[in-house]
Parts: structure tokens; sequence; C-alpha cells
């Protein structure tokens, strides 16, 4: 039987123009650089301009995936976009994508996983691509986490940060074994009991509103270092593989800290992780998809390399997934 990969082609992101360093939130609340980056690595973070939309983001990070890989719209057959802050209720952001890259046909949809939201579309566009329903899938994760912060609460407005990047996979032939170039598992968990450490207190069928985030940050912290290294040790299980086979890690990127305990767990050199948070923020589900789409555009991974990406957010929703570029 013919096992179809889903398998990395190209990717690409965008950033908007205003550059927020941590020094700019001294104005106006009771914090400093100091303690922003001394407990989170961040620097500094890109703010949407006024007008500019999520779909916006994902669609000049989907053009320039297309453009990296010198590819034309119509060779894609789907568009899944993970968000937690979508232009509109609906549609979905992700038609605007389809629309705007020139798509003839096929489908697109949003996924709201917030954070982990990137590691659950790519497990997605792995199912569509190993049953054959598509070929070719534009995975991207996109963000104007501006949009929903409370600039009065500390606690949480000098984390978050606006963004996109966009990983075009393509079905390829492969044996089924590890040796296989493509997504090679994933791993996805959820558990709503958590729904109170990180929310948004907002929505159409409660509100009306858009809401503002609200997050216990120490809760947050504690699941994450944990449920992180479960979902990253069972995704490499899942994939036939070992912490020991990995090339790189391109965690989600919230906390500097969180990243190095967990690599830490998994024995990984900070050297083998990718670090973005210190000028993206936390960019929720574009992330990951922004980091990948950094280090790809310095050289940093060569083809055959084991990527292990991972991720965890409001639900509270985690998830890792193995990739052999
Ligand atoms: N500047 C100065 N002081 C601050 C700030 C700030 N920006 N923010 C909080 N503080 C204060 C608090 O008020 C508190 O003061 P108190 O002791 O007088 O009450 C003190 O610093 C310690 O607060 P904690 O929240 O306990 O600080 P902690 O060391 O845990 O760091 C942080 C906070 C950075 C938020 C950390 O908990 C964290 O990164 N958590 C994980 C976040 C995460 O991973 N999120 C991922 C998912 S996001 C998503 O899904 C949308």
């Amino acid at each position: 039987m013919t096992i179809y990969r889903a398998v990395p082609v190209c990717c690409g992101h965008y950033l908007p123009e205003r550059v927020v360093e941590n020094a700019e939130f001294e104005a106006t609340l009771d914090t400093s650089d100091e303690w922003i980056s001394s407990r989170t690595g961040i620097k500094r973070r890109h703010y949407a301009a006024e007008g500019e939309k999520t779909s916006d983001l994902a669609i000049a990070a989907a053009k320039a995936a297309l453009a990296n890989g010198g590819m034309d719209g119509s060779e894609i057959d789907a568009v899944i976009l993970a968000t937690a802050t979508p232009d509109q209720t609906f549609p979905s952001t992700a038609v605007r994508v389809q629309t705007a890259i020139g798509m003839k046909g096929g489908f697109a949809f949003d996924i709201q996983a917030v954070c982990a939201g990137f590691v659950f579309a790519v497990a997605q566009a792995d199912a569509l691509i190993r049953s054959g329903q598509v070929r070719t899938v534009m995975v991207i994760g996109a963000e104007t986490f501006s949009r929903i912060l409370d600039f009065t609460d500390r606690g949480t407005c000098v984390l978050f940060g606006d963004g996109a990047g966009a990983l075009v996979l393509r079905a390829q032939e492969g044996t089924g074994g590890s040796e296989d170039r493509g997504i090679l598992a994933a791993n996805l968990n959820s558990d709503g009991r958590y729904t109170d450490i990180l929310y948004v207190d907002g929505g159409p069928s409660s509100t009306g509103t858009a809401g503002v985030v609200h997050m216990a940050g120490r809760e947050v912290f504690k699941h994450a270092v944990v449920k992180l290294a479960q979902a990253g040790e069972a995704a490499l299980d899942a994939a036939g593989l070992d912490k020991g086979d990995v090339d790189w890690m391109v965690p989600h990127q919230a906390n500097l800290r969180i990243m190095t305990q967990t690599a830490a767990k998994f024995g990984i050199p900070m050297e083998k992780v990718v670090v973005t948070v210190q000028d993206h923020g936390n960019t929720s589900a574009a992330s990951i998809p922004l980091a990948l789409s950094c280090a790809a555009s310095e050289g940093r991974f060569s083809p055959g390399d084991v990527l292990l990406i991972e991720a965890i957010g409001g639900g509270l929703a985690w998830g890792a997934a193995v990739i052999r570029w």
C-alpha cells in the first residue's frame, strides 16, 4: 500500500512593521525591561498597524512561502489557518487567504487551539495528505493578539505580539518508516478542566464582545513544563525515534525559561533550540511557523534533519509533532 507523507516544501513569514520595545511599557505600567526580559526572554514584539488584520498578516506569510518555494497559489489544494484572533466571527480567515493567493478550487478553514493551534493544524494537514484527499496544503499560524490585550494588566500585555508564519506541505510517497521525510507523528491533547487559568473573557455567544486575555501565569508555566515534555516524548515514540535523534527543537515561543527547562528534559542543548521569543514575544499560533521560517531562511535546517515542534496554550490544549525536514 502506498504511504503518503506530508513533506515540507517551503515556508515564509510576515511581521508587522511596528516594533514595540519593552521600555515602551515603562511609560504606562509599573514594569521594566529588566523584569520582562529576565522572566520571559522577551525584548520586543511587533504590533499590527491600525486596520491591519490577521488575514493581511496570513496572506503576506502565505505569499512569502510561495515565493520562497517558487510556487503558484493554484498549486495549493487546502489552507488550514490556526488563529485565536480571526478577522470576523465568520467567515473563516482562511478563505480570505484562499482567494488572495489565487487558489482555483479546494478548501480553506480555521483551527482554534490558541497557542497550540499550529501543531493541531499540522496534524490535520498530515491526516488529509495521508488519506489521499489532498496533495498540497498551506498551513498557517496568524495572530493579532495586540487586539485582545488589556494594556492595564502588566501580567499579560507585555507577553504577546502579532505575526504570521506559513508552511507548505506536499504529499510524497514514503515507506512508512522513521527514515521518511515529512510529518512522522503528532500527539495532540486538551483538558477543559483548565479553562479558567488562560482565557479571553468575551465571545459571540457570551458577551458579544471580543474580550481580553486573562492568565494565571505561574499555573500555566507549571503545566507547560510537564505537558510539553510528555507530548514531545509521545510524538517521538509514535515516530519510532528517541530524544537523541532530535536535531532541532522548535518550541512555541512563550517564555525562554519554559523552553530551557523543556530542552533540558530532552537533553537537547540550547544551540539546537530555535529561539525567536526575544524579537517576537508570544505570537500564539504564529510562533512556531515564525520560528521555523526564520530558522529556515538562515539555512539552519538540512534535508533529513529531525525537528520536534511542541506547544501549549488556552484550553488547555497542547501537542507535539515530529517532522523530518
Ligand atoms: N512587570 C513587573 N512585575 C510583574 C509583571 C510585569 N510585567 N507581571 C507580573 N509582575 C509581578 C506580579 O504582579 C507578581 O507580583 P507580586 O508578587 O507582588 O504579586 C510578581 O511579578 C510575580 O508574578 P508571577 O506571575 O508569579 O511571575 P512569574 O515569575 O510566574 O512570571 C510569567 C510571569 C512570565 C507570565 C510566567 O508565569 C509565564 O511565562 N507563564 C507561562 C505563560 C505561557 O506559557 N503561556 C503560554 C500560553 S499563552 C496562550 O495560550 C494564549
